[in-house]
């Protein structure tokens, strides 16, 4: 089993890069997590070239979706919204519709801020603008506020509650999958 994690950061120390890969660690040995990487390359949203004659970034980005069994994305939050470029990515996964990458992949949305709300709102942005994709977005919701506290020096979430919910969050995704965290183990 596959998981791949998006970062909707560019940024070289980001936050939300540390909350996908703190979610990694919890993963069973018997699934394989991936971060995809390609992000900045992502070009602006084009409908004229979006299915026929995409950018090889793009093609990367689906052919990566559909190779994965679910998908986790961090994002962070700018000016109570979804990062331009993560946007960007959603858009160009969503093509061609119905029949895009995302349509009934399971798909858990988290997110964290340097400020006391943990990007709640940038997070309900993304499960919408996933849903409206066909995806299948999981319930759980974890939002890592004052994420510059929030980590310990191994990585992990420091606080014990924001553990259990990441700990929730990737049952809730590997059930929506069909591999049971139990049975995954
Ligand atoms: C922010 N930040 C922010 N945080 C938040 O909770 N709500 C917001 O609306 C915004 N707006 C915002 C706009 C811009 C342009 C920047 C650069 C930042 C703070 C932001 O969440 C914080 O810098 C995170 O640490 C960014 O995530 P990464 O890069 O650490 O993953």
């Amino acid at each position: 089993m596959l998981v791949l994690g998006i970062s909707g950061s560019l940024r070289r120390d980001s936050y939300n890069r540390r909350l996908l890969a703190a979610a990694a660690e919890l993963l069973p040995p018997a699934v394989e997590f991936v971060r995809w990487s390609g992000l900045a390359r992502i070009p602006p949203y084009n409908a004229d070239i979006d299915v026929a004659s995409a950018p090889a970034t793009v093609d990367e980005l689906r052919a990566a979706l559909a190779r994965a069994d679910a998908l986790l994305i961090a994002t962070p939050e700018y000016n109570h919204s979804i990062p331009g470029q993560l946007k960007n990515a959603l858009d160009w996964a969503s093509r061609p519709f119905p029949d895009n990458a995302l349509r009934a992949k399971p798909v858990a949305v988290f997110g964290a801020s340097t400020s006391l709300f943990g990007a709640v709102w940038a997070q309900a942005e993304v499960r919408k603008v996933l849903s409206a994709s066909g995806a299948g977005v999981i319930d759980e919701e974890l939002a890592v506020a004052s994420a510059h506290e929030a980590f310990a020096p191994d990585g992990s979430l420091a606080d014990p509650t924001l553990r259990a919910g990441l700990v929730g969050i990737l049952e809730q995704l590997l059930d929506a999958a069909g591999v049971p965290l139990a049975r995954a183990a």
